[in-house]
């Protein structure tokens, strides 16, 4: 046992609060993770943990890559840091234009920020100003969808539509309101991707647009395909109509693909795989493999063109501290040549299939009601047991961890990513372990 083991004796009294966490429940049972390479974990003891969860949907090529421990152990002794307001450094620069060239046609730029949830906040001010900036300052509402989620920042909660992370936070950011969600069990269940019925709820828009005036909304803000909410996956023509709607008023539409992008679908970006571009799209987690915190948002040039018009002077009064981190930019290069050399922005194309068979293998195993999947991402939902919602969601994840493998849950559904390095055989070895702890489920 390692010396940083000891300290598990004791965690009941550990400052560490820690983030959407049961402090109590943990600290009095932790799942402590001590070291990772490639595709697993291993606890403080030794036990190896296969990582069905790429961390938190972000280690997108595995973990402790050689080539970006490199570069961050470079970067940190060569530059710490330096700042990017009125001041530069070039790999910021040569960062952004490596992101540029595997950005779809058309967003050749990007704002760098240090998550998800500041991506999002930093796309909705974006949206504002934009729309400012053209004369349309009417254009003040933020429309998200019900189920969505955009990280933890007023903004994002705001737009986000997950009632635990709403309504102990006040009235949030004004003028927003939502569509309906897509997940539809009673018509979709056991889709295998896209699922067939539901286009129409696109509508709902309409909808919106009727009562707010749609000359009064900046943007619609969706995940591509949900997935903090359980994967839920947009059901087919779907996002084309919301795109039609959104052309046809004015509206721009703004893709939260924090988890969808770098390779998660197949495509470096989600919009790439399903077919339909959005106007601005914010991104995190895969950017640097998860190994330092950074985010970043891709607009439409038209939206930058629209920013640079007018006298010299500061054309958007927004930016972070470390927007462009030398060490992120470092680690994010790194991340794009391991994921450019491995084929690993297409890879999930080519293990789609075994992973639909490998998950939807569960059917009929007890409580399960729905299982889904889209590129590597996949989720089984179960029936919520009587009077204690979610039970059966967090007990999976903590028997599947005692069994050895890494997973998420979401109320009653347990969800899926692995890195996009996976193996067919650790596919199969994921789902017969979740398979037995399925058996074995209250
Ligand atoms: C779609 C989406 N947006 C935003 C976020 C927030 O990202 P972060 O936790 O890095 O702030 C997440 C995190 O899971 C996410 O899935």
């Amino acid at each position: 046992m390692n010396k940083r083991a000891d300290f598990t004796q004791s965690l009941e009294q550990s400052a560490f609060w820690m983030p959407f966490t049961s402090n109590r429940q943990f600290k009095k049972a932790p799942r402590l993770l001590a070291r990772a390479e490639g595709m697993y974990y291993w606890t403080p003891e030794g036990r190896q943990i296969l990582d069905a969860c790429a961390g938190l949907w972000c280690v997108n090529a595995g973990h402790c890559r050689p080539k970006i421990v490199e570069a961050i152990q470079k970067q940190a002794a060569e530059m710490d840091f330096a700042p990017t307001f009125q001041m530069g450094h070039p790999i910021a620069f040569e960062f952004a234009d490596r992101l540029a060239e595997i950005a779809p046609q058309g967003f050749k730029r990007v704002f760098f920020t240090n998550s998800g949830s500041e991506s999002v906040d930093s796309a909705l001010k974006i949206a504002l100003a934009y729309h400012r900036a053209r004369g349309e300052p009417q254009r003040f509402r933020l429309i998200g969808r019900e189920r969505g989620y955009h990280g933890v920042n007023f903004g994002g909660i705001s737009v986000g539509g997950l009632s635990h992370n709403r309504k102990h936070f006040g009235p949030g950011v004004a003028g927003v309101d939502h569509i309906r969600h897509t997940h539809d069990i009673s018509r979709n269940a056991y889709s295998r991707g896209t699922p067939a019925n539901g286009v129409e709820l696109a509508d709902d828009l309409e909808r919106l647009c009727a009562l707010h005036d749609a000359s009064t909304i900046a943007a619609v803000i969706v995940e591509p395909v949900a997935g903090s909410a359980g994967v839920l996956i947009p059901p087919k023509g779907y996002l084309e109509r919301l795109r039609e709607i959104c052309t046809k008023h004015g509206i721009l539409l703004i893709y939260d693909e924090v988890i969808t992008g770098f390779g998660r679908l197949g495509k470096p970006f989600g919009s790439q795989k399903v077919g339909v571009m959005p106007d601005l799209f914010t991104t995190a987690k895969g950017m640097t493999n998860g190994a330092v915190p950074m985010g970043g948002v891709f607009v439409r040039d038209s939206i930058y063109e629209a920013f640079m018009q007018g006298p010299d002077g500061i054309e958007l009064f927004h930016g972070y501290t470390y927007s462009g981190h030398p060490l992120a930019c470092a680690a994010g290069i790194a991340t794009l040549d391991t994921y450019q050399e491995e084929g690993l922005l297409e890879r999930a194309t080519s293990l789609e299939k075994h992973w639909e068979d490998a998950i939807h293998s569960l059917k009929g195993l007890p409580n399960v009601i729905d299982i889904r999947n889209c590129g590597l991402m996949g989720a089984i939902e179960f029936s919520p047991k009587p009077g204690a919602p979610g039970s059966r969601g967090y007990n999976a994840l903590v028997k599947c961890f005692e069994a050895g493998v890494l997973t998420r849950y979401t109320a009653d559904t347990l969800a899926f990513s692995p890195p996009l390095i996976v193996e067919k055989n650790q596919i199969d070895q994921i789902f017969e372990t979740v398979g037995r702890v399925l058996k074995t489920l209250d």
